[in-house]
């Protein structure tokens, strides 16, 4: 489908600027940090101003280099690429733990079954708005996480105990979020369930299939 297409251009445009930001970007930080502790050696200490200055300096380059690298993490986590979905969602709970305060546990499928790149990135990418919704919306304290298969269909659920979505919001055409992910988890056969209790929270359930019989492309391939 042409949403698969734009999905995956988007997805490997997304790859590239985090590769090129990381790449580059943190080694001429790297370079300019060696050269200002190279200079701070140079100088006389006695001269405190300039040391001061230095100093702060090399802080800044600190910084830099750790927005960089969290730049390019959350653009594409190399982490998705090679060590697969169970992996990236546990570091993604893990982030999302030490981001919001809100415990995230994660319980990864027990009998492991390889899940093709693409596949991988769509799970990861709802995954990534259901979190979302839960840090900005939910008010949850606690969040399960859990990654499944049948013969049919990879299943990702992910409950909050938080205020619960109502049928209203569910249907609410306004949103993005959640028409974004129904429309990825369609584009390969699959559906999103959503079900909310008034102060206990809302469980979300991502259903896609495992082989490409739903309205996944014909055959074509880039
Ligand atoms: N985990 C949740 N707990 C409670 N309410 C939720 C939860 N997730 C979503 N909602 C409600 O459902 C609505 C729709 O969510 P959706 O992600 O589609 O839109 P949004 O988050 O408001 O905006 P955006 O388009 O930026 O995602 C939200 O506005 C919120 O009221
Ligand atoms: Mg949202």
């Amino acid at each position: 489908s042409l949403y698969l297409r734009l999905e995956q251009v988007r997805e490997e445009e997304r790859t590239r600027t985090a590769r090129e930001v990381h790449d580059h970007l943190s080694q001429l930080l790297t370079t300019i940090k060696l050269e200002l502790s190279l200079l701070q050696k140079k100088l006389p200490p006695s001269n405190l101003s300039v040391q001061k200055s230095i100093g702060q300096l090399l802080d800044m380059s600190d910084g830099a280099i750790q927005a960089v690298k969290k730049i390019a993490m959350d653009l594409r986590p190399p982490i998705l690429d090679d060590l697969g979905i169970g992996e990236a969602i546990n570091w993604q709970a893990k982030e999302f733990m030490t981001r919001t305060n809100i415990k995230c546990e994660f319980v990864n499928d027990p009998n492991y079954l390889e899940i093709d790149l693409e596949r991988s990135t769509t799970l990861f990418r709802i995954f990534q708005e259901t979190l979302t919704n839960i840090a900005r919306h939910a008010g949850a304290t606690e969040v399960y996480v859990v990654l499944s298969h049948s013969n049919e269909y990879i299943t990702l659920q992910v409950k909050d105990n938080g205020c619960g979505i109502s049928s209203d919001q569910v249907s609410n055409l306004r949103s993005l979020g959640i028409l974004g992910m129904r429309e990825r988890a369609m584009a390969w056969g699959g559906d999103v369930q959503i079900s909310g209790v008034p102060d206990d929270g809302t469980s979300i359930t991502i259903n896609i299939k495992r082989d490409n019989h739903g309205s996944k492309k014909g055959g074509r391939k880039n």
